[in-house]
């Protein structure tokens, strides 16, 4: 396992004087470097790849460039960047750029015809997505309040709020939408009818444990590895208050712990914390160092 020591907390592209826009997900981040390696790791040689959620387009970038990816199509929910996401692959990679075609426009997962015909027929999906709830959302903000005794706090710059969160109740009638996986299971359900053989690599949070990601390919259809993995610290733009309520809602009639998810105390990651401890944390000091792993799982599918 890796450690990630030094993410400065809500750095954005653009405050570091790159030009790329500050709505656009910093390409350094720890999560997208982790994600990065975890590509390289996943068998896109000569292949053909969909990229749910491009961000900025440097995964674009780093598949055509590193892993060696023949065709790369992408979109994203902010119609933005597919736009900066072609400029930025003419800038960084220009004898590859017409190895990459952006589907147009604000796209949620594959949910357009246009992102849907381009989605038949690849042979891999890689999507790093939300797998936080809306603390804005109606349904999440009265969870949150009725076992934490109060909204959780909102902590996300506006313009890149959807790089973060998901609409919890939007994904109701998912069953892994209960632990903040719903657009993850919408998004495995959309690929299996769409494009049944392709390979999906997905890069998350671990804050809801392993066994759980593994759950959730198993659940729709795909044999699940684990690419690689890294503590990296817990986002200051993004609030956790959803996963403490989780906690809070699973406990016993006893009270006896239920659903407990893995934070850490050390960058290491050798002092576990539960997300009532690790927002107990937060809560007293935003600042404070509290860690989570991130890890890249490639699911295959199972039959
Ligand atoms: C955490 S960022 C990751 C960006 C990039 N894939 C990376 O790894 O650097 C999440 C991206 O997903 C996009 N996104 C959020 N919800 C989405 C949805 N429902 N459908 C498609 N893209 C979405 C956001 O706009 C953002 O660009």
């Amino acid at each position: 396992m890796r450690t990630e020591t030094t993410l400065p907390a809500c750095k954005h592209a653009s405050d570091a004087g790159d030009p790329l826009p500050g709505f656009a997900f910093d390409p350094s981040d720890p999560w997208t470097r982790t994600f990065q390696e975890g590509l390289e790791g996943a068998g896109l040689a000569d292949r053909s790849v969909y990229e749910v959620g491009i961000g900025s387009g440097a995964n674009i970038v780093h598949m055509l460039e590193r892993c060696g990816a023949g065709r790369v199509t992408g979109s994203d929910l902010d119609p933005r960047l597919p736009l900066l996401a072609q400029r930025v692959v003419e800038r960084d990679a220009p004898g590859l750029a017409h190895r990459f075609r952006p589907v147009p426009g604000a796209v949620s997962l594959i949910d357009t015809r246009e992102a849907a015909a381009a989605m038949r027929g690849v042979d891999a999906v890689v999507a790093c997505l939300p797998q936080v709830p809306d603390p804005l959302d109606t349904r999440c903000a009265r969870f949150c309040a009725a076992y934490l005794g109060g909204a959780e706090e909102e902590r996300c710059r506006v313009d890149d709020r959807i790089a973060h969160y998901y609409p919890w109740s939007h994904f109701d009638a998912l069953p892994y939408n209960a632990v903040g996986l719903g657009l993850i299971e919408a998004l495995l359900r959309q690929v299996r009818s769409c494009a049944p053989r392709a390979r999906i690599v997905l890069n998350f949070g671990c804050r809801v444990g392993r066994e759980t990601l593994s759950g959730i390919f198993r659940a729709n259809g795909y044999r699940p590895t684990e690419l690689v993995a890294r503590v990296v610290r817990q986002s200051e733009c993004t609030g956790i208050g959803f996963f403490a309520a989780l906690e809070e809602a699973s406990r016993g009639p006893g009270e006896e712990p239920g659903f407990v998810c893995e934070f850490y105390a050390d960058p290491q990651g050798r002092s576990p914390l539960t997300a009532i401890e690790a927002k107990r944390i937060l809560d007293a000091d935003p600042a404070a160092p509290v860690y989570h792993e991130v890890c890249v799982v490639q699911g295959d599918p199972a039959e």
